[in-house]
């Protein structure tokens, strides 16, 4: 490096940079050091990822990184330019997956039992800034759940505001009377215990004992409520959709996949 990085150069100077160091800088693409960044994956320590380096399990484009203290531009790309123990290197920061969340598992970080996030590689739990899902499933809820670690992101698809549209598949205990629509489309309905009527929601009566309900809020158990409100009982329930996204036919309960930002983009379409 050269001695006088810290000298203010002015405007239009470029110091101690290279140009793409600038460049990245002026595109807010972040760079990290190799040796922070995998640990900040759940690869292991920085002296753990310095080892690993040595005994040639990290590439960059080909080539063996041996020098992990290397600031590089963390770019979405770079999956497909790292190898990590012979694998392409895992989803930078600002994932977003789609899980088809199977019953009896929980959205908890913390709970006993089956999380959501044991569905995942097991390194991702190690991952700083974490993992947590969009929102909640119920552990009897089954269905389309998304998970990411952008914080933003995960505020904007929740935001009332925003009216990402979540539809579910409800299975009743009882047929339905024929008023539930206009009831669950009134804005009027208030859930017991609660203060503020729901926001209108529309009901698709598929049979007798099933519809697709789709609802702008999340309310604790919103869906089961809704129908009990009706003197009904949901028996299965499922989420099929969230805004323009929907749950891929070939994705099988406990499976999951990384979103394209087409995708992402899509959950606000
Ligand atoms: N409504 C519910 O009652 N449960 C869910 O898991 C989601 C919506």
């Amino acid at each position: 490096d050269m001695p006088n990085e810290d000298f203010n150069f002015g405007p239009g100077s470029l110091g101690s940079q290279t140009l793409m160091q600038r460049r990245n800088a002026m595109a807010k693409i972040p760079t990290s050091r190799v040796d922070r960044l995998l640990s900040s994956m759940g690869y292991g320590s920085r002296k753990d990822m310095a080892r690993m380096a040595k005994a040639g399990g990290i590439t960059l484009d080909g080539d063996d990184l041996t020098d992990v203290t290397m600031r590089i531009p963390v770019t979405p790309d770079l999956p497909t330019r790292m190898e990590v123990d012979g694998e392409p290197l895992d989803p930078v920061a600002g994932m977003v997956i789609l899980l088809n969340k199977p019953l009896g598992v929980t959205c908890s970080h913390k709970e006993e039992g089956g999380l959501v996030y044991d569905l995942l590689p097991k390194r991702w739990k190690l991952r700083d800034p974490a993992l947590s899902t969009v929102g909640r499933l119920d552990k009897q809820t089954s269905g389309l759940l998304l998970l990411t670690d952008d914080g933003d992101l995960l505020h904007r698809v929740i935001s009332p505001k925003r009216h990402v549209t979540k539809t579910y598949r409800a299975k009743l205990a009882r047929p339905l009377d024929g008023t539930e629509g206009s009831l669950f489309a009134s804005g009027e309905l208030m859930l017991e215990g609660e203060e503020k009527p729901l926001a209108p929601a529309r009901l698709e009566v598929v049979s007798p004992t099933e519809a697709l309900l789709s609802v702008t809020e999340g309310r604790y158990h919103q869906v089961r409520r809704m129908f009990a409100a009706t003197g009904n009982h949901v028996e299965d329930l499922h989420r099929e959709r969230q805004g323009g996204l929907s749950l891929p036919d070939d994705l099988a309960p406990g499976q999951w996949k990384l979103l394209s930002a087409a995708e992402i983009a899509s959950i606000f379409a």
